[in-house]
């Protein structure tokens, strides 16, 4: 039987104690599709090697470059969900800005998977792959594990030509930054470590940050107040001076956490809640519980959505806040996803008027939160409406 673990202490406590209480397990499909070299699969000291040079592409000194290429991907994308004439699935629209982000970060923003023939494709076989992630693991070809073994062939081959032309250009990227690394004993990492863990990036980088935008424009649907008001160049200046965006983006992610649970297996027994966890017990550390309940949001309703809750002087409530985990596994892209909602949000609400055409659509949370009926929008440019934004 699993350990449901929630409380800002126990995950804490069961987070910190990777490799020593506990080891992330993923199930069986989402481990072969990541590989054997990826971050997630690796645990002790083969994962705290490579983790730590990759590390260097996710410092906000990192994050602040890729600013100006996050804001005109996302500038551009708005125009054209703008200029079209039909309803705009926003599902699947964030979904193709996330992925464009992502390739950007990870591979730099001339590659080839980034032009406008080889996107589709591209995007096709990366959305096969994640469909296999969560499917049960029966490797036939009409399988949704088969399918997505076939697209992480063929993704294989996208990404070690990328990595080729990685070696003689000069561009910031994740791939960069990896074939410069070297652990202490001065060992690169492989060909299989690189590819293993360009996937696992694009798997954790780009459905999840897809998942937080749709849940910031679904709590803009609830509660339509406008929030940008700095001026036309997002700078590492105005973004840091946005409270209220911050206030918006943290409790979208506080009420609907893109990433629910987090798995792990214990290694050894230890005492959890007032229960008696056994070795190889499995453990689910509840993050989306833990943050609905925690006593620190009693004030204004733990349920409700309340960005102001941020902006108060004695808001360190950050203890309970865990959308991206903790410990020794802490979400790597986290500073990178704070930084593409809110310059998301401010450009959206700053220029457009979102009307959202579909007030009863349902939602399922599992795997990660999604509208079934791909929440239909259509954008206007705010200057036509005549309104003002205001903050
Ligand atoms: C809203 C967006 C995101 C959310 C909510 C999120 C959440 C998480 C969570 C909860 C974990 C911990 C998993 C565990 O403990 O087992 C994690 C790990 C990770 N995330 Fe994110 N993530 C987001 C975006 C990103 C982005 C943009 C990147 C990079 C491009 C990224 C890269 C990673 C990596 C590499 C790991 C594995 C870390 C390790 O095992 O050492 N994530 N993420």
């Amino acid at each position: 039987m699993s350990t449901y673990d929630v409380g800002a202490a126990n995950l804490r406590k069961v987070l910190q104690g990777e490799d020593q209480l506990v080891r992330s397990q993923w199930p069986p499909a989402t481990a072969a599709l990541l590989g054997r070299h990826s971050l997630s699969n690796l645990a002790g000291p083969d994962h705290a090697r490579l983790r730590r040079m990759m590390l260097p592409a996710f410092t906000p000194r990192a994050v602040q470059g890729y600013y100006p290429f996050i804001s005109s991907a996302t500038s551009a994308a708005l125009e054209a969900w703008c200029g079209s004439a039909d309803p705009v699935l926003a599902y699947k629209a964030v979904n193709s800005l996330a992925l464009k982000i992502a390739i950007g970060v990870i591979a730099g923003t001339g590659g080839p998977w980034m032009q406008a023939e080889a996107f589709p494709a591209f995007q096709r076989l990366v959305t096969t792959w994640l469909e296999g992630l969560f499917a049960w693991r029966i490797d036939l070809s009409w399988t949704r594990f088969g399918k997505a073994r076939k697209a992480r062939a063929a993704l294989d081959q996208m990404v070690l030509e990328s990595i080729e032309a990685s070696r003689s250009g000069t561009e910031f990227c994740a791939i960069r930054v990896m074939l410069d690394a070297r652990d202490e004993r001065g060992v690169p990492y492989s060909t299989l470590e690189l590819l293993d863990n360009v996937m696992t990036l694009l798997f954790a980088g780009h459905d999840t940050s897809a998942t937080a935008m749709l849940c910031l424009l679904e709590e803009m649907r609830k509660h339509p107040e406008v929030i940008a008001e700095h001026g036309e160049e997002l700078t590492p200046t105005a973004l840091a001076a946005m409270p209220l965006a911050e206030g918006w983006v943290k409790e979208s992610m506080r009420r609907t956490p893109v990433v629910p649970i987090v798995p792990r297996t214990a290694i050894q027994g230890f005492e959890e809640g007032g229960f008696w966890v056994r070795p190889g017990q499995p453990v689910v550390a509840g993050l989306r519980s833990t943050m609905q309940l925690d006593p620190r949001f009693e004030g204004s309703k733990p349920l409700a959505f309340c960005p102001e809750r941020w902006m108060a002087p004695e808001a360190s409530r950050d203890a309970a806040w865990m959308p991206f985990g903790g410990g020794p596994r802490l979400c790597l892209g986290n500073l990178l996803s704070m930084a593409e909602l809110k310059i998301f949000l401010a450009l959206l609400t700053r220029r457009y008027d979102v009307e959202f055409l579909d007030h009863a659509e349902a939602w399922h949370y599992i795997p990660l939160a999604r509208p079934l009926r791909g929440m239909p929008i259509r954008l206007r440019p705010r200057h036509l409406t005549g309104k003002a934004p205001s903050a």
